[in-house]
């Protein structure tokens, strides 16, 4: 589908009340011809001829003609901002949607001030055009033709003399919005970088304190700053330039009038009526093409607003819901890789992995950083999709299942917490909202999280600032495996929950999941031993390979990369307790 096509299936729904809207703009413009006449009336009948009786009538119609055009102008101007603010709702809701829908990938690929902007400055340039340009343009067109056609009935040669300046400023208006296009260009491509300098700035304002990087943080956004001023200041300097262009021509305009004008008047050929209503067209012809370089700077921006936003979301995931989901609402949790690679931009992330998990069993996953660990869980969860071989759920293809069904079944505890601005209720209970507390809090105690959320100022009704500013790295962890708990999932992910917490609160949560009633098979990924020792299957990842797998006693006697790094952290541990002693 073509970027305006897009466009026009949101603006479908508003078609009627738009073509309303565009009717009372042709009477509205067309209501625009009527007072100069009438002035023309009372010069020459009322004021030259004495027929005094007629003012009030006359007077009476500028009057009603003026009353109209203001009520014209406020109910056509009433429609067009509901319809641009229908368009701009129905559009933010797809593309919101559609935002919801796209995969990692999407998200690894998209800046987020880009997508902001994508919301924001765009939509707004959509409304703009909606609520604003559409009419705008069309009315001015009405006003320039009914201009003419009115010059042209009143005296001939006098419209012909007038018309004749019109090529000068339209070519005047061209050259304008020629120049003007890349200079507002320069200014949207400025603002963009200006307002993701600011969003990084703040999301990642930590880090700069942290460096102390403020001076070299405010220089580089001077910069952008400066670069950005400069941008408008570029523009306004057209504009300037070519502000006495468009004067000049207008006084041509009221010079020609006066002069050849004048002498019509004075030869006879003209009444001074007809003068006057010509007069009364002049803002009529001058203001569209004075105008003119601006708006098609505006069309040119909705254009590629348009296009900027259809070509962030036209791309499909490529993680797709299957045409003909298998359904299976309650998954026994079952897992196996066959053969599984994945590649990303070309570079192999992990190669030929296979193993194979009963339900209810427990996975330990281990290996230096990098290695792939995550990248496993990510394709289990179907975040991407394999490239090679087969991952498998209750025998099936994770390709073949509704996506929604294997992802509601699946409790993760990601290694990069991301917790709501909102409630410490709030975000366990994210994935049941509408369960009771008392299941929340059971969560939270398997995770032994109640102890330390209940001594919080208002306890479970703790708001958690953006990104649980407040809480420990441990208690961040914590929140999001009760988070994960509660979903009373048939796989649950443990990404390197527990790294943030200390032993005894480690052998507590394992203690608590070896309790979970509901046969929950369990992948948890680690780097202490501790954590994976009692695992029914452990994987030793190293570079995207399985490079050892089997049981802790198995991995100890095959003397390799587990047993060592086994020695290396239970012997570290022996000298500490030794030294103790
Ligand atoms: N979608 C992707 N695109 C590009 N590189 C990726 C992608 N997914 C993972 N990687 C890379 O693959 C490697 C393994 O990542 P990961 O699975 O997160 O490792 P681990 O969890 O073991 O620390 C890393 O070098 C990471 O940068
Ligand atoms: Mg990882």
């Amino acid at each position: 589908m073509s970027p305006m096509k897009w466009f026009y299936d949101h603006l479908k729904k508003y078609r009627l009340p738009m073509a309303f809207g565009l009717l009372l703009t042709t009477l509205l413009s067309f209501l625009a011809i009527v007072n100069p006449i009438i002035s023309g009336k009372i010069v020459d009948d009322v004021i030259k001829g004495e027929q005094k009786d007629l003012l009030p009538y006359l007077l009476l119609i500028i009057l009603g003609v003026t009353i109209t055009r203001g009520l014209l102008r406020y109910f056509s101007q009433v429609i067009y901002e509901k319809c641009s603010q229908g368009v701009l709702y129905t559009m933010r809701d797809t593309v919101y949607r559609k935002l919801l829908q796209e995969d990692f990938a999407f998200y690894n690929k998209n800046r987020t001030g880009d997508l902001m902007s994508r919301q924001t400055g765009d939509m707004d340039a959509i409304r703009h055009f909606v609520a604003y340009v559409i009419y705008t343009i069309y009315e001015n067109f009405l006003l320039l033709l009914f201009a003419i056609i009115m010059m042209f009935t009143v005296n001939v040669k006098l419209a012909i003399a007038m018309i004749l300046v019109l090529p000068f400023t339209a070519a005047a208006t061209m050259k304008q919005s020629k120049e003007v296009k890349p200079a507002f260009g320069r200014i949207r491509q400025q603002f963009s970088v200006l307002n993701t300098a600011v969003q990084e700035n703040i999301s990642g304002n930590r880090v700069v304190k942290a460096f102390a990087k403020e001076d070299f943080e405010i220089e580089k956004f001077n910069k952008e700053n400066d670069a950005y001023k400069e941008a408008e200041l570029d523009a306004s300097k057209i504009w300037r330039r070519y502000v006495p262009v468009f004067e000049f021509l207008s006084s041509v305009l009221t010079v020609i009038l006066l002069l050849y004008g004048g002498y019509l008047v004075i030869s006879g050929e003209m009444s001074l009526g007809n003068l006057v209503t010509i007069n009364g067209y002049l803002w009529m012809l001058t203001n569209p093409l004075r105008m003119a370089g601006w708006w098609v700077n505006d069309v040119q921006r909705f254009i590629t607003s348009v296009e900027k936003i259809h070509a962030t979301y036209s791309a499909e995931p490529d993680v797709k819901k299957p045409t003909r989901a298998i359904e299976k609402k309650q998954l026994d949790g079952t897992v196996e890789f066959r053969n599984v690679s994945y590649q990303a931009d070309d570079e192999d992330i992990i190669q030929n992995i296979s193993f194979k998990v009963e339900k209810g069993q427990t996975v330990g996953i281990i290996g230096s950083t990098g290695s792939g660990k995550s990248t496993i869980m990510n394709l289990l969860c179907r975040f991407y999709d394999v490239t090679e071989g087969e991952v498998l759920v209750d025998g099936i293809n994770v390709k073949e299942l509704d996506l929604y069904d294997l992802r509601a079944n699946i409790g993760m505890a990601m290694q990069d917490v991301f917790l709501f601005s909102d409630t410490i209720e709030g975000n366990i209970a994210y994935g049941k909202p509408d369960c009771p507390f008392q299941s929340v809090q059971t969560a939270a105690i398997m995770a032994d999280a109640n102890h330390f959320i209940k001594g919080m100022p208002d306890g479970y009704d703790t708001i958690v600032g953006e990104r649980g500013v407040g809480l420990s790295g441990g208690q961040k962890q914590r929140i999001s495996l009760a988070r994960a708990l509660l979903k009373d999932p048939s796989i649950l992910i443990l990404d390197d929950t527990t790294s943030a917490v200390d032993m005894e609160t480690e052998t507590y949560i394992q203690t608590q999941l070896s309790r979970i009633e509901k046969e929950c098979t369990k992948f948890i990924i680690a780097y202490r031993i501790s954590s994976i020792k009692d695992a029914d299957l452990i994987l030793v990842l190293d570079r995207g390979r399985i490079i050892e797998q089997g049981t802790h006693e198995q991995l100890v006697k095959n003397n390799g990369y587990y047993a060592t790094v086994f020695q290396h952290q239970y012997g570290a541990l022996e000298t500490i307790t030794e030294r103790e002693v």
